[in-house]
């Protein structure tokens, strides 16, 4: 058995992002029964040297062969999306949909939950069915985009961020807090966001104020390069949909009852041009390859910022956290 019976490999790359691609070797084929080993150990190198690894052929078909997949990986899975701000089912023991987000929208890149007290290392991305048009979950390198902002714009998301939510008890735009922290317990809520170091307060609505001071840059823990690692654009009234902010922030008397929003560490805004050049940069490095039916893609949450294509037709992926 030979290298290259186990699996085919590329590099794909743009600006500076850059991924590992494997094929495996065909089931059935020369090198598939033994090769799957020898598959993840290069699937790791790639990640370790890229930060993505996309790995096609692996036929996974649905939510039980995805677990099967990443647990090769062998990291522990997180068993709850507790405090995400964005819809998603659970369909088994630490694996979920993608975001539930309308299909003619694309989702911008981000580091998945990087506004939270704690994060995901790692994310795997299983497609079960990929997409008629559109609809990959494109990359985009952390230190090439922090690299290519101004170094007073970086100064600025040196200082940390502050993401600000208002949670309605029911009624309202956006999230409720039982929805998003998966209990009615108020107790509870108050517990886990001590825990997360967040600041808060009840309304007399019965909704509820969450404010974090979280970091902007962070160092990576393993390569020590500093990356771009927040959402501030995504939590910002500038990432709606052409036309939607204006009709969101007229339905309410104040920024503070905005479902989410971000300013500067110091309460300052950000303006929309600060933002308009972190997008550009995103823009710049992303790296998209296209989906195929039945494969998976791993990616380092703390390197490597993820976000999905609009599409037409069908589409199904899941995603692990470690
Ligand atoms: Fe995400």
């Amino acid at each position: 058995m030979t290298t290259d019976q186990e699996y085919r490999e590329e590099l794909r790359v743009a600006g500076g992002t850059t991924m590992g691609v494997l094929w495996a070797a065909p089931a059935g084929g020369p090198g598939a029964a033994d090769g799957a080993e020898g598959l993840r150990l290069r699937a790791e190198e790639l990640l370790a040297e890229h930060g993505a690894v996309m790995i096609h052929g692996l036929g996974i078909a649905d939510a039980e062969e995805f677990h099967a997949a990443v647990d090769r990986f062998g990291d522990r899975l997180i068993r709850s999306y507790r405090g995400g701000n964005t819809p998603r089912v659970a369909v088994s023991d630490g694996v979920f949909t993608s975001t539930e987000y309308p299909a003619r929208f694309e989702i911008s890149l981000h580091n998945e939950l990087s506004y939270a007290h704690s994060w995901p290392r790692r994310l795997f991305f299983g497609c079960l069915l990929a997409a008629e048009t559109g609809g990959a979950t494109p990359v985009c390198d952390g230190a090439a985009l922090l690299a290519a902002l101004d170094p007073e714009l970086r100064a600025r998301f040196a200082a940390g961020v502050t993401y600000r939510q208002y949670l309605h008890g029911g009624y309202g735009l956006g999230k409720s807090w039982q929805a998003t922290f998966e209990t009615e317990d108020r107790v509870e809520v108050e517990g886990f966001l001590r825990e997360s170091e967040a600041e808060f307060a009840w309304t007399p609505e019965g909704g509820l104020r969450v404010i974090q001071h979280r970091q902007g840059i962070l160092e990576h823990p393993v390569t020590g390069r500093p990356v771009w690692f927040n959402q501030a654009d995504q939590w910002h009234p500038s990432n709606l949909p052409e036309g939607e902010a204006g009709t969101l922030l007229s339905l309410i008397d104040s920024t503070d009852d905005l479902p989410h929003w971000v300013t500067y560490r110091d309460g300052s805004p950000i303006p929309d041009e600060d933002l308009a050049k972190v997008r550009e940069a995103a823009r710049r490095h992303r790296l998209s390859v296209p989906w195929q039916d039945g494969s998976l893609l791993v990616v380092d949450n703390l390197r490597v910022l993820h976000g999905r294509e609009a599409y037409t037709g069908a589409r199904r992926v899941l995603v692990s956290m470690t």
